[in-house]
Parts: C-alpha cells; structure tokens; sequence
C-alpha cells in the first residue's frame, strides 16, 4: 500500500483522473469501478475535460457501479445512475452495453448482487478501483463491521452515512436505509485500488486507516493487505498521519 499526497483538492483531482486516463490508455477495454460522492466531482469534472479535448476513448472501458442506494428508481435523483450519468457517464462516450449496474434492481435487489459477482469474474476483473472513505472508515457501502471475506450484497446504512449523506438531499429523512455494495473482498481482487481523501473532516479516519490496527472495524484498513493500493490525499487529508 502506498501513501501520495498532493497540495490540495485542485491537485488530488488531477492526480486522480491522470490515473483513470494512464489505466484506459494502457488498457482500452479495461474493467473500471468509480465511486459516488462529493471527493470525486473534480475527478469526473477533469475526466469530462479531458475527453472533450480528445485525450481519452472511454468507448472500450467497461464499468461496474461501486455502490448505490437500494430500491431506488434510475430516474431518482437520489440514484447512483443519476449522480454518474449527471456527472460523468452522459458527458462521455461510456458505452451504456459495457455498464454494468446495480442500481435499478428494484425488489430484486438480493437476487442483482448475487449475479454482479459472476459479471465481475466475466468481464476478467477489475483493473481499477477508484473508491471513497467515509468518516467512520466505510469503502464503498462496507460499514464498520463489514467482513474483510464480503462480497456485493445488500446492507444497511450506517447513521454516520446516512448523516453525511443528507446533505444531497433535501430533508434528512429522504436518505435511504438501505443500500447495495461490492464488498470488501470485490474491492480487493481489482489489481489497482485508488482511495481518494480530501479535507481535515477525513484527517482523523485517514489516519487510523494507515496507521491504526488492521480490523473489520475500520474497512479501509483492508487496504493495507493489498500489494497495488493507494491512499491518494490532499495536505489537509493528511494532516493527522
Ligand atoms: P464523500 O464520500 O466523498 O462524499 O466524502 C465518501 C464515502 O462515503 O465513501
């Protein structure tokens, strides 16, 4: 596992599109998975510029949700669809045949996450997986508990998340319960994992992610037991390392 850390969130967004870019150069039909949320809109924002400027051919790329709420409609601004067609997918030549999505699975949600892994397998695994930190140290939907062993299913939203995450929402009510998720050993078996941290709220959390014991109690800690991982932060990211 490795620790990369740039100024400031400018930076880390470009730090990470250029890997995206290195990945899809290197490999057109790579097998990419990309997360939701704030940290990465300078990432998809860089990703978008890029490709308008003719400097990247998504067209190959296949892509795998990371996670998304449960029992959402795609046309809920809530879903995972509408924040990555919003932000990334619609604005790029993604081709809508190489995305393979969880969310959109209505009722039948158990059922989707059992067949994902399989599509996983299919597809020849994941090349790059670009993910998140929550404050209480989740990867993608893995709460703090989650097994090192899990793969994508369905689980219940933390309170911190669901706290974190009324902010895009509304009334604070409006953040759903439950969610669908790789698990943590999906995230593990991609040959690259990029975790992108911005801001002082994530000092604290980043720091026992790297420094503190290796547990379920920390999901991010996982990271730490993969050969081709990275933390990349920005200054303030990093200021309790
Ligand atoms: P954030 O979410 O980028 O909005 O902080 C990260 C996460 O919860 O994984």
């Amino acid at each position: 596992m490795d620790v990369r850390i740039v100024g400031n969130y400018a930076e880390l967004s470009s730090a990470a599109a250029d890997i995206v870019m290195a990945t899809v150069a290197q490999k057109p039909d790579c097998v990419l998975t990309l997360p939701s949320g704030g940290t990465p809109l300078g990432m998809y924002e860089k990703l978008v510029e890029a490709y308008n400027c003719g400097r990247v051919d998504f067209s190959k790329v296949t892509l795998f949700d990371l996670d998304t709420y449960a029992f959402l409609e795609d046309s809920d601004p809530r879903s995972n669809y509408s924040y990555l067609t919003g932000h990334f997918t619609g604005k790029v030549n993604v081709n809508p045949a190489r995305w393979f999505r969880l969310d959109g699975a209505g009722q039948n949600a158990q059922a989707r996450a059992a067949r994902y892994e399989q599509e996983i397998l299919s597809a020849g695994g994941l090349d790059l997986a670009v993910i998140g930190i929550g404050h209480n140290g989740h990867i993608a939907y893995n709460e703090p508990g989650s097994s090192f062993s899990s793969r994508t299913r369905l689980v219940e939203l933390a309170g911190t998340t669901k706290s974190a995450n009324s902010r895009w929402v509304s009334t604070p009510g409006d953040v759903p319960a439950w969610g669908l998720t790789m698990g943590i050993a999906t995230i593990m078996s991609a040959r690259r994992i990029l975790l992108l941290a911005s801001g002082e709220g994530k000092a604290n959390i980043v720091a026992r992610a790297i420094k503190g014991q290796v547990s379920e109690d920390v999901p991010a800690t996982a990271l730490r037991n993969h050969e081709n991982s990275c933390f990349l932060l920005d200054e303030k990211a990093a200021s309790a390392l």
